[in-house]
């Protein structure tokens, strides 16, 4: 019998909801977490826990059926992957931040200058659109010690409780996108699998508005 292959974070923000929810549509996994693959008890599913920025491409190459993935990390690497359910947890934001002391009120300020991202194809996009160019430095944690250390004019990341910024001495400027965690689905799912989807969301949905 076919097993749909699940996604989820194996370690960060999304892990414990993710784990969460599936437990929540009566999904019980036998969690050696230091395994890096888990299969559910009651229902054909397994559970492949991977880096969040490497979900899209695992989606696209069908090695994954669905993944539950922030909806910023889609944008960023997966715009042509569908969602099929918003999942309401792990709001959060993609914003434009600058030191305290910056005169920058709004991207438009920053024309030309520095800033420092791990979501550069957001922020290009969000150039693009504004007709604006500024020089994109890529790192990968830590952004918003950047401009601290003299490496840029602003940062661009995600905000949450916004404790970050402020422990950065930092101020949100502009933000270009909301996210919250999502269920996307690969273009190669079999239709087996569909089959399995469809019970999936259905619970989701169902836990989804109790909870509403
Ligand atoms: C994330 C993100 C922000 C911070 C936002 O970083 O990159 O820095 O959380 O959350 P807050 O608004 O609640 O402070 P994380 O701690 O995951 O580490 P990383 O940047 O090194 O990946
Ligand atoms: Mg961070």
């Amino acid at each position: 019998m076919s097993k749909l292959k699940i996604a989820v974070q194996k370690s960060g923000r999304l892990n414990e909801e993710s784990m969460q929810i599936l437990k929540n549509i009566g999904i019980s996994i036998d969690n050696g977490k230091e395994q890096l693959k888990a299969s559910a008890r009651n229902f054909p599913l397994e559970v492949f826990y991977l880096r969040n920025g490497d979900i899209p491409q695992y989606l696209r190459d069908g090695v994954v059926d669905i993944a539950i993935i922030g909806e910023n990390v889609l944008i960023e690497k997966g715009e042509d992957l569908p969602i099929v359910e918003r999942l309401g947890f792990s709001k959060c934001k993609v914003s434009i931040a600058v030191p305290k002391s910056s005169k920058a009120k709004c991207l438009r300020d920053l024309e030309g200058k520095r800033i420092a991202t791990s979501y550069p194809n957001t922020v290009n996009q969000f150039l693009e659109k504004n007709k604006l160019t500024a020089d994109l430095h890529v790192i990968s944690g830590s952004v918003e010690i950047a401009p601290n250390i003299g490496l840029a004019d602003a940062i661009c990341d995600i905000v949450s409780s916004g404790s970050t910024l402020f422990k950065n001495g930092l101020k949100e400027i502009e933000v270009l996108l909301k996210s919250e965690a999502v269920l996307a689905v690969s273009p190669k799912i079999s239709e087996e699998n569909k089959v399995l989807l469809d019970t999936i969301q259905f619970r989701m949905r169902a836990v989804l508005k109790g909870q509403n």
